[in-house]
């Protein structure tokens, strides 16, 4: 607990420190160490600035030390502008002088490789001596517009606001900080993170979660590097404000080799996808969606619903509205009908009265006005997208002092589409006045409104109770199973021990018993019943059914033996160096819905569930869900009915309906064998055939790493 106070304070001090070192500070105005100094004193910053710097006596006016040791007062935070060499022990000495909070500008670390990785390790560790926290290296460093603390070489510095922006790239601070500037976005805090040798994004999500000057979170990021703590905080902040990123890197070039059809489909980015729809992270592919998003949602409520009401004077803005939010997933709330009387006591006969309500070209700023104000007090809409044109009877500026005044009275988003060119400046200046949003295009108007009511959506999930159900299970069985795989030196389990891993955990399979000669088959199947399948058992065979080396519905004895020496055969001719551990004889199950259940090891964020139709669908249509582990039972719910394929294990049009809760049960007891054992690096069951009632893991593939 202390441990975490401390570490949440010194966080604190790379924001809102009361004396900032600047060790490097140069006295020549074309070096980074220069500006940076520069930006401190000229940025309106209010505490105390020490340059520190061996071959000056004062930079800027200030009184230069030559090391932090020699500065007589307390220093909370040192930014390091010094070349990578010298940080080592410019850092020792930061740790001699009690500073908990840095910030490594310098770059030459491992961007660049060999000895740069080495300086890094080496900051690292005289970090940790000293219980120091720092942000970078090689990182643009930080700007909090409200407390006017620049600690960057920016020319300029954002507009204040409430947006924060942590961004993995320094190159694309610099540009979002200009585009900013141009658009007018307001910013809490920018926040570049560098190598993120230290400080990473979880430490400042968790931080801003609690930051009163931040509305909403925006990330950049290139890689997570503790993913499975990136949920968890994630979850956490998420309940309290927004958090909206852009993931770059989404190609699946450099795919893991893999073998199962899990591992195949969990291309590089379904981890990031997974994880960020299981933490509420809402997720932007652009730029300017992400900052369309984060304008609506610092400055405008939350809506009750997704009914939403759109207003316009034109036709055609009309459509493209009305288009972009059905695609983007709001409702059209319906008018009540005191709304329509009043709407038509001033509307012209020719206007619309439903919603997209179109007030027509006729419309002056007052009536299109009073439509607004009748339509927003309407207790059905939750909130308006309100769109504009500029004509010459329509005074837009008038128009928007007159939306700005009612829409700060009322709980409701409102979001703006005042379309047209330069004039529409001027009027969107108004709006913001009243913290309303403009977007020039529809669609981006939509989609920024849509992220509203999906975070809406997300606190509902994310409050919802989650029952992580743990089965009674065998574990002991399977560690005695990987264990003998690690005696023999072997990664890949048969089907037979892969399904003993299942039995362990409560997974029911086909009856089998495994035989090592005919006559031991023939007695086998007695046993079990005929039909039954034959299946050679060997490490060594993945793909068995290419080689012949399966015979399904062997109906009688003679079919048994003719299948059993076929399959000898097929062995000896296609796999004779295979290692056998004999036949096994399995019971016929009868066909039913085929579904895939796997489960895949990410490096960042460790097991993930996977969930589809077998088949076909799993290799054609990649209709499969995923989910980091562990998985809810409300999850594993979700995992069967976000899938396309759904209504075919309802049993859609006279169709056999599947057992969906054995499908639950077992995505949950796999989740739970993932999490128990996190050796397993791929798992298939393929199919899971399944019954109107229960079902079989028909088939397996398991593989360990160790
Ligand atoms: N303690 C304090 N100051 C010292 C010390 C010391 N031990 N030793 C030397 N200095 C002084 C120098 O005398 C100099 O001051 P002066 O110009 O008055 O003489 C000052 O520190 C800077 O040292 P230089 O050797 O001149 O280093 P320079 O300024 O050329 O470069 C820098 C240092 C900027 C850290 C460089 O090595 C570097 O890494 N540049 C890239 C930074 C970067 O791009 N970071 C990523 C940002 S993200 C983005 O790209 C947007």
């Amino acid at each position: 607990m202390e441990e975490k106070l401390m570490a949440k304070s010194a966080i604190d001090k790379l924001f809102n420190p009361k004396s900032v070192a600047v060790v490097g500070a140069s006295r020549h105005s074309g070096k980074i160490g220069h500006a940076v100094l520069y930006n401190l004193v000229y940025g309106g910053y209010r505490g105390k600035i020490y340059p520190i710097n061996p071959n000056a006596n004062e930079v800027l006016g200030l009184q230069c030390y030559p090391s932090v040791l020699k500065v007589p007062e307390e220093i909370d935070l040192a930014v390091i502008t010094v070349p990578s060499v010298l940080v080592p022990q410019v850092m020792e000495e930061i740790g001699q002088k009690n500073i908990s909070t840095s910030i490594v500008i310098s770059s030459g670390f491992k961007e660049v490789g060999g000895e740069g990785a080495k300086l890094e390790r080496e900051i690292v560790e005289i970090a940790k001596k000293y219980g120091i926290r720092f942000l970078g290296p090689n990182c643009f460093g930080v700007i909090d517009t409200w407390n006017s603390l620049n600690t960057t070489f920016s020319s300029q510095s954002p507009l204040k606001g409430h947006i924060a922006f942590i961004s993995q790239s320094g190159a694309l601070c610099v540009a979002i900080l200009n585009q900013g500037l141009m658009e007018k976005i307001g910013f809490s805090k920018f926040i570049n993170l560098g190598n993120k040798a230290d400080i990473d994004e979880i430490d400042l999500m968790e931080y801003l979660a609690d930051d009163p000057q931040t509305k909403v979170i925006t990330l950049y990021l290139e890689d997570i590097r503790q993913g499975r703590k990136f949920v968890r905080t994630a979850r956490k902040v998420v309940k309290k404000k927004p958090v909206l990123v852009i993931k770059a890197g989404r190609t699946e070039e450099g795919e893991k080799a893999v073998s199962s059809h899990t591992g195949s489909l969990a291309g590089m980015d379904v981890a990031y996808e997974t994880a960020f729809k299981q933490s509420g992270v809402i997720r932007a592919y652009r730029i300017d969606e992400l900052f369309d998003a984060a304008e609506a949602f610092a400055n405008q409520p939350i809506p009750k619903s997704e009914k939403v009401a759109i207003i316009t004077n034109g036709g055609g803005v009309g459509v493209l509205l009305t288009d972009a939010a059905s695609l983007n997933g709001l409702k059209f709330a319906r008018f009540s009908q005191k709304t329509i009387e009043e709407l038509h006591k001033f509307l012209p006969p020719f206007a619309s009265f439903r919603n997209p309500l179109d007030v027509t070209g006729n419309a002056n700023e007052e009536v299109y006005f009073n439509a607004f104000k009748t339509i927003i007090n309407d207790p059905n809409v939750d909130g308006v997208i309100t769109a504009s044109l500029p004509l010459q009877i329509m005074d837009e500026r008038k128009l928007a002092h007159l939306i700005g005044e009612v829409a700060t009275q009322v709980k409701k988003p409102v979001i703006g589409c005042f379309m047209g060119g330069e004039e529409v400046e001027e009027v969107e200046d108004i709006l913001r006045k009243y913290n309303i949003p403009n977007y020039t295009e529809p669609e981006r108007a939509v989609k920024a409104y849509a992220k509203l009511v999906r975070y809406k959506k997300i606190l509902e999930e994310l409050n919802m109770e989650e029952n992580v159900v743990t089965f009674d299970v065998n574990r002991k069985g399977v560690a005695e199973i990987f264990k003998k795989l690690r005696e023999e030196n072997r990664t890949r389990l048969t089907e037979i021990e892969a399904k003993q891993v299942l039995e362990n955990y409560g997974i029911i399979v086909p009856k089998y018993r495994v035989v090592k000669s005919l006559e031991e088959a023939v007695e086998a199947a007695e046993d079990i019943g005929y039909p039954v399948v034959l299946k050679i058992v060997s490490p060594d065979i993945i793909h068995k059914s290419d080689i012949g080396a399966v015979k399904i519905n062997i109906i009688d004895e003679k079919k048994l033996r003719v299948a059993y020496q076929e399959i000898i055969r097929n062995v000896k001719k296609h796999a004779p160096k295979a290692v056998v551990h004999g036949i096994s004889v399995q019971e016929m199950v009868p066909s039913g819905i085929e579904v895939i259940i796997g489960g895949i090891k990410d490096p960042q964020f460790g097991p993930l569930v996977m969930f589809g139709l077998g088949g076909i669908y799993v290799e054609i249509f990649r209709d499969v869900a995923f989910r980091v582990t562990p998985v809810s039972e409300r999850e594993a719910e979700k995992m069967i009915s976000e899938i396309r394929g759904y209504n075919i294990i309802r049993g859609v049009r006279g169709r056999t309906r599947g057992d969906i809760n054995f499908i639950k049960e077992t995505i949950m007891r796999v989740s739970q064998l993932l999490e128990d054992f996190k050796e397993i690096s791929e798992l298939d069951i393929n199919p899971l055939t399944v019954h109107e009632k229960g079902g079989f893991a028909v088939d397996a593939r398991m593989k360990i790493k160790y």
